[in-house]
């Protein structure tokens, strides 16, 4: 079987079993980022993904012969592009994950009375020095090995009490602390006592059973695409020939998260705060100020024209509500004027990305906005 032609939800491959890395709120589900790639591409052409989330288009682009480039704001999507797309020997993430436990054994200054209540009801004892270590040791920003453990780590970071690390939560989104403690209490559960290096090590072992998939060189910078995106003739000037057949996304969809608040637990895992915080800055800001929000789209899909082919076809998926709906259609008609637009509603019935994350709410569905040479 053809790298192509391998089922990307089937655990029995080594394609499937990466694709899964890791849970993300409104991700690609994997076999449509496949069709996408599939659909609008042939091997040797390069795709770009300026909201490159998990790296679902960029990961689908490189098994299947094409080159992805991708960038994301969030280190938590990062880490896991990171891990698919860079994974890091098996001897060496096994090796890693054992010395971490062993820091952690060692370790005077892990701080652990400085942390919120909700962190001992999370975790049993070593499951939380073992965090924090990895948390302290890991350079998972620069060393591919790092990269890989922390992603798995953020994969199993909290979920159902028997598949995760943590006491009984959602999977997708973290909850609150004051939430969880009170659940916790009220349900008499305390943290399960999970050994994290057996633990993790099952894991691991499981991830690399069928081998490793065989990428096309591809990567996913961590920032701000509408900076990024600005620099990219700079980036590339080692590469002239990088013109991109497809920009295939999906940008936040406006009020619905700002992938922070959700994802707090993984969030502290890489460093930050241990509460949620919401966020003030501007780049927050855009999910819910209408201006930025358009500002964001308008410079980030603006930025990617120049860098398309003249036959280059935009796949882009978003909301189906009315406001992000029509500034997504506008910002798109004023960056690519020349092309075709077909607009394709996917019915409610189908499930939505969200709804993949339990987000059971009313909502009027996604669509899918392809422009095509005219
Ligand atoms: C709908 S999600 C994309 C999910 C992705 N298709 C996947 O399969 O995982 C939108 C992503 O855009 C990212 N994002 C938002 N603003 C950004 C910016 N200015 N630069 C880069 N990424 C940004 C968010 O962090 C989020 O991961």
């Amino acid at each position: 079987m053809t790298a192509s032609a391998a089922d990307p939800k089937s655990f029995s491959t080594a394609i499937g079993r990466w694709a899964g890395v890791g849970p993300y709120y409104a991700m690609f589900p994997v076999d449509f980022a496949f069709q996408v790639i599939r659909d609008y591409t042939d091997e040797g052409e390069s795709i770009i993904d300026p909201f490159a989330g998990r790296a679902s288009s960029v990961y689908a682009a490189s098994v299947q012969g094409r080159r992805g480039f991708g960038v994301e704001i969030n280190p938590v999507g990062w880490v896991y592009a990171q891990a698919k797309l860079s994974p890091g020997n098996p001897e060496y993430v096994i090796r890693r994950i054992k010395q971490i436990m062993g820091y952690a054994m060692d370790e005077k200054n892990l701080n652990m009375d400085s942390l919120p209540e909700f962190f001992s009801w999370c975790y049993a004892g070593d499951v939380l020095k073992f965090l924090l270590s990895a948390r302290q040791r890991l350079n998972w920003a620069t060393s591919s090995t790092d990269a890989t453990v922390m992603a798995l780590i953020l994969v199993y970071l909290h979920g159902k009490r028997d598949q995760s690390l943590s006491n009984q939560m959602r999977q997708g989104k973290a909850m609150s602390p004051e939430y969880s403690v009170r659940w916790w209490q009220e349900n008499g559960m305390l943290p399960p006592a999970v050994d994290p290096v057996d633990f993790l090590v099952k894991r691991v072992e499981w991830r690399y059973a069928k081998g490793l998939p065989s990428l096309t060189a591809s990567r996913v910078v961590m920032g701000d695409s509408t900076q990024v995106i600005r620099r990219l003739r700079v980036h590339d000037r080692s590469c002239s020939t990088q013109q991109y057949k497809l920009l295939f996304t999906s940008p936040p969809y406006y009020g619905v998260t700002n992938y922070y608040y959700d994802q707090w637990l993984r969030l502290w895992m890489l460093g930050s705060s241990s509460l949620p915080v919401y966020g003030e800055s501007k780049w927050k800001r855009r999910f819910d100020n209408r201006i930025f929000y358009k500002e964001l789209l308008s410079a980030v899909f603006g930025g990617c024209a120049p860098h398309m082919t003249p036959d280059a076809i935009i796949y882009v998926r978003t909301d189906a509500r009315e406001f992000t709906l029509q500034t997504t259609l506008e910002v798109l008609q004023e960056a690519f004027p020349n092309k075709k637009v077909d607009i394709q509603l996917r019915p409610l019935a189908k499930k939505t990305q969200t709804a993949l994350f339990g987000d059971s709410s009313a909502k009027p569905g996604e669509v899918d906005i392809i422009l095509t040479p005219a």
